[in-house]
């Protein structure tokens, strides 16, 4: 049976395609598209699906859209009339946005593919979310919890799921926090008052909470209260969203904790306003953390469930899952690679195959490559024609190379196989680099990322050797596999491990098994040989503001572009001409 998934209309499209219960591929519309967070219909990712498969729309036994799109405009009608006439001015905007593409979701699919309407399917946002948490997870009993901005009404739910002996598979969402409650816009809001684009760069906030103190969490608290059934409730006096799109925070927010951030001007820590902002991080951090842990800490006792699977935008947030896995009494904690909207293209397909049309369980791979493959003869074509320096080389030459350029300080584009399906780069579209020195992250930040400089590089290490450079609890290694936990790095480490080591300590590191990438797997043994350290930084292979590169010649282009020294496309590797001069490394090098 052919099954494929959609997530469109709010942000991060995607789409995805399940054939015999089993994902064969899934891809966000942005790496094809080139628009960072695009969120128009799929259609490049649906017709990249396909063509993968081999196949024609008319195929696909069912075409499943990831929510009931007129509950969610039952939703935005219902806020808007409830709030009029505070709410006047963004009412015609919201029916129109309504109007105009998400309430005819059913007719825009037809038309587009040319499927009949009956072979048309929605799931609920929320069950979307945990269908991708908990049908990709190695589990087959698992308690879950979602929780995000909002999706149609839900903004959080908690429930289980069970993969039974029979082969039939139930997941029951026993309650839902709903709009305008959220957690995942309560952490929006404070997103925007600090000066950073909502839906976006929520993970700025987390990076910067780690320079600053909860001096405020009880301010924070008066935003949020917990209510006696073990959900909460926001005090909407201080919230806007609700009312218009143009402000999520309303003057008495500002009223309560100060000014909000210029977005042009950039955060400096080192005075006295700039530490305000890092201290409002870390108290909205620590509320929703500490909310997320008696949340899911109360779900273990009314479950008796050892394992977790969360998902839902909040489950970006490494910093909370890593505290849920430590606090909360859960053993093991799954977050899918893509736990945000895109990945309800995947858990829209899986919900449906297992629920809607109760076919079998399937065991699902455990890895996060669903996306378009890379073409090396591409990379090797376009390198040549630009005079390039071209080599194709086998791999265990290869690797010996790389490990080389990696250990005299050289910054190297990795591209290998599939795309990853998420926003992390796990290994197949990834820009690599020495992690000893805070001079590689400073030269990563100036010549190629473009950013703040309170933002941290991630590291990948095998998870052989992950525990000794990393406080990994028990489960951590898990939590690592696609990079959904922060743990602290080991403190004899930190000092040779500065250009991952965030300024509180942690890192959010890929713990990577060989199987899942032998490649890189390979190639940080071969690194580990050199330095004694089988660590690398490893982050996203873009640069400021575009998705992460997705064919051989996007990866070529920004190589092209910015301060990368070689490009690796399975076998083919180019080092361009005027690499930069080489900075051996100290005392790691053997
Ligand atoms: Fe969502």
């Amino acid at each position: 049976m052919k099954i494929l998934g959609i997530s469109a209309h709010y942000h991060d499209s995607a789409a995805a395609l399940v054939v015999d219960g089993v994902p064969v591929c899934a891809v966000q519309e942005e790496r094809l598209s080139r628009r960072k967070n695009d969120a128009a219909f799929p259609i490049g990712a649906i017709e990249w699906c396909l063509d993968d498969a081999g196949l024609e729309p008319a195929d696909l036994d069912a075409v499943v859209f990831y929510e009931r799109s007129m509950r969610k405009f039952d939703r935005i009608l219902t806020c808007a009339l409830r709030t009029f006439p505070r709410s006047w001015r963004s009412f015609p905007n919201a029916i129109k946005n309504s109007l105009g593409e998400k309430v005819w979701v059913r007719g825009i699919i037809s038309s587009y593919l040319g499927v009949p309407r009956s072979r048309i399917l929605f799931t609920g946002h929320h069950q979307a979310h945990a269908a991708a948490a908990f049908l990709t997870a190695p589990t087959r009993r698992a308690a879950i919890l979602t929780a995000d901005g909002v999706g149609e009404w839900a903004t959080l739910t908690v429930g289980h799921g069970e993969r039974r002996p029979d082969g039939g598979t139930a997941i029951t969402l026993l309650r839902e926090v709903r709009y305008p409650h959220s957690l995942g816009m309560l952490y929006s809001t404070f997103t925007a008052y600090l000066g950073f684009a909502v839906n976006e760069d929520e993970y700025k906030v987390m990076g910067l909470a780690a320079y600053g103190r909860p001096t405020m969490t009880g301010a924070v608290r008066k935003l949020i209260r917990r209510t006696p059934d073990g959900a909460f409730a926001l005090d909407m006096d201080y919230f806007e969203y609700q009312t218009t799109a143009a402000r999520s925070y309303s003057p008495r927010f500002v009223e309560l904790f100060g000014r909000p951030r210029n977005p042009y001007e950039p955060i400096d820590v080192e005075t006295a306003e700039g530490q305000r902002f890092a201290d409002c991080a870390a108290s909205v951090q620590r509320v929703l953390e500490d909310t997320l842990v008696e949340m899911t800490r109360a779900l273990q006792r009314e479950t008796g469930l050892s394992d977790l699977c969360l998902a839902g935008g909040v489950a970006l947030n490494g910093v909370a899952n890593a505290r849920i896995l430590a606090e909360s009494g859960f053993e093991r904690v799954f977050v899918p690679s893509a736990p945000g909207d895109a990945g309800c293209a995947l858990g829209a397909a899986l919900y449906a195959d297992r629920i809607y049309l109760g076919n079998p369980d399937r065991d699902v791979p455990d890895h996060p490559f669903w996306g378009p493959p890379v073409d090396a003869e591409e990379l090797a074509r376009a390198a040549r024609e630009d005079g390039q320096t071209v080599e194709e080389l086998d791999d265990a030459v290869l690797i010996e190379r790389i490990a080389d350029q990696l250990a005299a300080g050289r910054i190297v584009g990795w591209m290998d196989g599939a795309s990853e399906f998420g926003p992390r780069a796990l290994g197949h579209r990834s820009i690599l680099a020495a992690p000893h020195s805070g001079e590689m992250r400073d030269r990563l930040n100036r010549d190629i990322k473009d950013r703040e400089e309170f933002r941290p590089f991630a590291p990948v290490t095998p998870i052989e050797t992950a525990d000794r450079y990393f406080e990994l609890p028990p489960g951590g290694a898990r939590l690592a596999r696609f990079m959904s936990g922060v743990f602290p790095v080991r403190p004899e480490w930190r000092a040779r491990l500065a250009a991952i080591t965030h300024v509180d300590g942690s890192a959010r590191l890929q713990a990577l098994e060989r199987e899942m990438a032998p490649r890189l797997h390979a190639l940080l043994e071969a690194y580990g040989r050199r330095s004694g350290i089988p660590v690398l930084l490893n982050t996203s292979f873009n640069v400021a503001g575009e998705p992460i590169v997705n064919r051989a010649l996007e990866g070529y282009s920004t190589f092209r572009r910015c301060g990368i020294d070689a490009l690796v496309a399975g076998p083919t590797l180019v080092t361009k001409r005027a690499v930069s001069p080489a900075r051996p490394l100290k005392e790691e090098v053997a």
